[in-house]
């Protein structure tokens, strides 16, 4: 077995082990107003109904569109939009249309009125469905009501931050089906 020589690491940098992936970009409509932001924290809290949290912080532009409409799309980028997804995350969109600026595509979606971003492989429509943590942890609990994905490529080449600048993006597939139980699939 593998063993590793540690040392003491910053618990402030635990993050970089832990950030889920795949970063998302966050489109969002508010009072005539659109906007997008980058987003790694975001986990997956049931299946049926669809539930998702994300923590979109206070001093995000986005926080207003979401909190004031109540909806927004969790749009995910393949490698190609990296350097995208990168700059997206700062900028404020309380300055510049991130959709102009970026040459993203709004497309309409079918159950809000936040956009769906086309040249995303998938993009979740989302209502939100429970803000109490909002507050307290900028802690927004939402439930995919529509989803859009192709059939085709399976497995995207979704894009996953290590912290201070650096991505990585989701490679080689293993099958392991088979240790599986068939409900926990
Ligand atoms: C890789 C990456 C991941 C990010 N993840 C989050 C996140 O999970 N939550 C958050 O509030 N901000 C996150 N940000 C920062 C926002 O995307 C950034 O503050 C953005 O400029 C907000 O845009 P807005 O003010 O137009 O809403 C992330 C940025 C990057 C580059």
């Amino acid at each position: 077995m593998k063993s590793y020589k540690k040392r003491d690491f910053p618990v402030s940098d635990i993050r970089r082990f832990l950030e889920p992936g795949p970063i998302v970009l966050v489109s969002s409509a508010h009072k005539g107003e659109r906007n997008i932001m980058t987003m790694g924290w975001h986990t997956v809290m049931e299946f049926t109904p669809s539930l998702v949290g994300c923590m979109i912080s206070g001093g995000n532009h986005s926080f207003e569109l979401v909190s004031g409409s109540r909806e927004c799309v969790i749009n995910v980028p393949e490698a190609h939009l990296a350097a995208t997804v990168a700059k997206i995350g700062n900028c404020s969109g309380a300055d510049t249309d991130k959709f102009a600026r970026f040459k993203l595509t709004a497309l309409e979606a079918d159950e809000v009125r936040a956009p769906l971003i086309a040249e995303c492989y998938a993009n979740l429509e989302c209502k939100l469905v429970d803000g109490r943590l909002r507050d307290d942890f900028n802690f927004f609990v939402f439930e995919v009501v529509k989803a859009h994905a192709p059939a085709s490529p399976k497995y995207p080449k979704t894009i996953h931050y290590r912290g201070d600048g650096m991505f990585m993006v989701s490679g080689r597939s293993l099958n392991l089906r088979r240790h599986f139980r068939p409900g926990m699939l």
